[in-house]
């Protein structure tokens, strides 16, 4: 059942018809819910489970308060263009609520999986009466969850958690035999724009997994701007992932002549297939002068900003 499929032997008219009658199957006359966060994986199985259910499969859009800049609005018109109607939820007191004063990474992780699984949708589907959450788990959340290296958000059954009791609905993950580059084959045959399909990836703790130490509203707003910085100057760069992380020392830094005891970011740039193993990507110096300038331009505090050179492994992709 969740044998892989590699991108390479992947027939993505014959796996969207398989999914498809699979999602219908599992979900019966009943409805489901899925959370549309504008990545890939889970634009994939939006457009799957429409495919599949149309008006039985409610779309949500969690606002956590841990997402890029501008990101409910894109989505929400994105989908519009494609005929789904997606809600945005405002779940941020809450998120923020779970996330003050842990620091640790798999605390962190821990809060954000609880409260988005427990409290909002759990929430959600009761107040729904749907018995299913659809959900783009990938092959690549699961080994690395079973491995040990990182709890990924939306990993339950390897763990021993059975949704159904721990939250009360089942979880249908149709891409669960699929790594990233798979999925993006299934996503463009789905008829998803290429600033979709393409998209870098998004870890599922959003920018939380960006902020070391404790991730506030403050230190959040940092890291979405200078994300932002990053993205923008990136774009170009056909890299796989590139991302901004926001260091919990502070370093001496100087501006308009007085000591400024500011923040550190660290730029990441990767270059992976399927990100099991990754390199930093060689950029020019150059484009590494301009992202430093404008970071520290555009983002207020920050005097001191590195670029990784550790290669996946030892290191991983995200930094929390
Ligand atoms: P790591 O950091 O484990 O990331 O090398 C591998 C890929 O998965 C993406 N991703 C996540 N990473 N927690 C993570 O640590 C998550 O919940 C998650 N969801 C996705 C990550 O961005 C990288 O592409």
């Amino acid at each position: 059942m969740n044998q892989e499929i590699t991108a390479g032997e992947l027939n993505t008219r014959r796996f969207v018809e398989e999914k498809v009658a699979e999602i219908k199957a599992a979900a019966g006359a009943g409805s489901a819910i899925n959370a549309l966060s504008g990545g890939v994986d889970s634009s994939t199985v939006t457009m799957l489970g429409h495919r599949a259910l149309g008006n039985q499969l409610r779309t949500v859009f969690i606002e956590n308060g841990l997402m890029r800049e501008g990101e409910a609005g894109r989505v929400v018109e994105l989908f519009d263009r494609m005929g789904v109607k997606v809600e945005v939820v405002d779940a941020r007191d809450e998120f923020f609520h779970a996330l003050s004063g842990v620091t640790d990474p798999e605390e962190k992780r821990e809060a954000i999986t609880q409260t988005f699984y427990k409290r909002v949708f759990g929430r959600l589907v009761r107040e729904s009466g749907s018995k299913h959450l659809l959900q783009g788990t990938i092959l690549t959340d699961i080994e690395e969850t079973v491995a040990g290296i990182k709890r990924q958000h939306n990993v339950f059954e390897q763990l021993g958690i059975d949704p159904q009791e721990a939250f009360g609905y089942r979880i249908i993950e149709p891409l669960i035999q699929l790594r990233k580059d798979g999925v993006r084959l299934v996503g463009k045959a789905l008829g998803l724009p290429a600033e979709v399909f393409d998209r870098i990836p998004f870890p599922g703790p959003a920018l939380a997994a960006r902020v070391i130490g404790e991730a506030t509203r403050e230190r959040i707003e940092t890291v979405r701007k200078a994300t932002a910085v990053v993205e923008r100057l990136l774009a170009g760069s056909r890299a796989f992932q590139f991302m901004a992380i926001l260091h919990e020392d502070r370093v001496t830094g100087m501006r308009d002549g007085k000591r400024d005891f500011g923040l550190q970011v660290e730029l990441r740039c990767w270059d992976s297939i399927d990100a099991r193993t990754a390199r930093p990507t060689r950029l020019p110096f150059d484009l590494l002068e301009s992202v430093a300038g404008e970071i520290i331009r555009e983002v207020p505090g920050v005097v001191s900003v590195t670029y990784n050179i550790a290669p996946k492994p030892p290191s991983t992709i995200e930094a929390v």
